[in-house]
């Protein structure tokens, strides 16, 4: 056995003190040099609050996630952790954490429990799955988001947006965050399902209600036995689940007879890797994958959108600078997907956007072994959370990071700055496999909508917002309308 570094053996005092003070304390201390110990080694956890049962801890977690982890990194720095309830938790912060969770010691994690556990999802995903079966799932779907794809993709989100504003008024009030919600759905079910198909966005809106709710009841004590209880929300998770199953089963066979659609179902139908090596998707697979895939894409894409349009109410500099980049590149017209490339700094509207309030801020991985992150000891079982909202706001990397600046985007970078200082769509090899996606989804709504009208938020305030799992408008973006046509008359 190798031997511990010079001064870290533990003298037989020292052990039988530790081994007492673990036996009679929790496993920290508020410094958090507490330590646990095997007869060879002190090993250090990272410092954090006092553990207690963790109800306080729960309650402000529950109140404000954010804002939790925000004011334990101010108080304990860098790496923090704590117990809640029965289970321990490590918060990282600093780009160099993030990236050992994420990507260089990635083997002694799992993915966290969150969205694992579903009534409707029995098989691994790519959003949930681990190890082989996550490896196989990102073969074989990553070509589904292939270019040629997301080509006939983008052609679908440009027609949702120009046809959702064919209604929009002059002055007219709405709540922003109602609209992104809308376009999204729109934009999801003929990508999903293929246009053809007609499907009813209000089908995908009843799949994403039956998932949230199955999520949170499997939280609950006895949630198999309320699960199968006469209850309204059993009755209609059972009848969606049956209306996507026959669906799903029609798009496999649609798919199976001609090879040329390219709807996401279709993709995942045919989906294989490129050494042909894996074994395809079952029917399940493709019923289960789609579920997950439609819960990924969708409170995130609508959220990024709002939070996009929230910033440029509050910065018409910059407002005017993207409007004049659309009609520059558009001259008027309706975009195709080609004219990505060229809006520059719509691009970078969108970048700057997820940099200073990124939609998914953490995310959750399980130590499976016992390992060390920086210089801590992380036992087995712990929840380690990058938190990437904190450096994506450090103004080590981001001279003043609280100003919503694309052009920051455009220069040449001044700075030197780690690759994990701006993770929004995360990293390694559990990145966002829609990424290109939702890129493209933003950047054709503001395009489309910055071409003909503003977009100004009610309120020039911060919003009060929800920060439990994503973090998004508590009481929606309540905006009103002006037709940009008028600035020119
Ligand atoms: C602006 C919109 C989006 C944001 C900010 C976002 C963010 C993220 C992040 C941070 C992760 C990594 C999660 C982790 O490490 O645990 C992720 C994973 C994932 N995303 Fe997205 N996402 C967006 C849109 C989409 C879209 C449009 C789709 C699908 C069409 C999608 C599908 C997925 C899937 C399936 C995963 C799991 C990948 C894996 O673990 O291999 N996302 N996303």
């Amino acid at each position: 056995m190798e031997r511990p570094p010079a001064g870290m053996q533990p003298t037989w005092k020292g052990t039988f003190c530790l081994r007492i003070t673990k036996i009679f304390l929790p496993d920290q201390t508020e410094s958090g040099i507490i330590v646990l110990v095997n007869a060879q080694e002190i090993k250090k956890l990272p410092p954090g609050p006092k553990a207690g049962l963790g109800i306080k801890l729960f309650q402000q977690r529950i109140r404000d996630a954010a804002g939790f982890f925000e004011a334990m990194h101010e108080q304990y720095g860098d790496a923090v952790y704590f117990r809640l309830l029965n289970r321990r938790f490590c918060v990282v912060y600093s780009p160099e954490l993030i990236e050992q969770v994420l990507v260089t010691k990635r083997d002694s994690f799992h993915k966290g429990p969150a969205f694992k556990k579903t009534l409707i999802v029995h098989n691994p995903t790519t959003l949930t799955g681990d190890g082989d079966d996550h490896r196989r799932l990102r073969k074989l779907i990553q070509p589904c988001f292939k270019r040629k794809n997301l080509d006939e993709y983008a052609k679908i989100m440009i027609e949702a947006t120009v046809k959702l504003q064919e209604d929009w008024k002059e002055g007219e009030a709405f709540d922003m965050t109602a609209v992104t919600r809308k376009l999204t759905l729109n934009i999801a079910s003929p990508v999903f399902f293929g246009r053809d198909m007609h499907i009813s966005s209000s089908l995908i809106e009843d799949v994403l209600y039956t998932l949230t709710w199955s999520m949170k009841l499997t939280m609950l004590p006895m949630a198999s036995l309320i699960a199968k209880l006469p209850l309204r929300n059993n009755r209609f998770r059972k009848n969606t689940h049956e209306a996507l199953d026959r669906l799903i089963y029609q798009m496999v066979d649609k798919a199976r007879r001609d090879e040329k659609r390219v709807d996401l179902i279709s993709s995942l139908v045919h989906a294989t890797d490129e050494d042909g090596i894996e074994r395809p998707l079952s029917y399940e697979e493709v019923r289960d994958e789609t579920c997950i895939q439609i819960l990924a894409s969708h409170e995130t894409s609508a959220n990024a959108m709002a939070w996009c349009f929230f910033y440029l109410g509050l910065n018409p500099d910059v407002r005017v600078r993207m409007e004049q980049e659309i009609d520059e590149v558009l001259g008027g017209r309706i975009p195709s997907p080609e004219d990505y490339n060229d809006l520059l700094y719509t691009r970078a509207v969108l970048s700057e956007t997820l940099r200073i309030t990124p939609p998914t801020y953490v995310v959750g991985r399980e130590a499976i072994e016992d390992c060390t992150i920086g210089d801590y000891f992380i036992p087995k079982g712990t929840i380690v959370q990058p938190f990437w909202r904190a450096p994506q706001r450090d103004e080590k990397y981001w001279p003043e990071p609280l100003k919503f600046k694309p052009e920051r985007w455009l220069e040449k970078q001044s700075l030197e700055r780690p690759k994990y200082a701006y993770v929004p769509f995360g990293g390694g090899t559990r990145n966002c496999i829609g990424m290109g996606f939702a890129k493209l989804q933003v950047v054709f709504a503001l395009a489309v909508i910055g071409q003909r009208w503003r977009i100004d938020p009610v309120s020039k305030e911060f919003p009060e917002v929800r920060t439990l799992g994503f973090y998004a408008f508590k009481q929606g973006l309540p905006v009103t309308l002006t037709e940009r046509k008028s600035f020119h008359t």
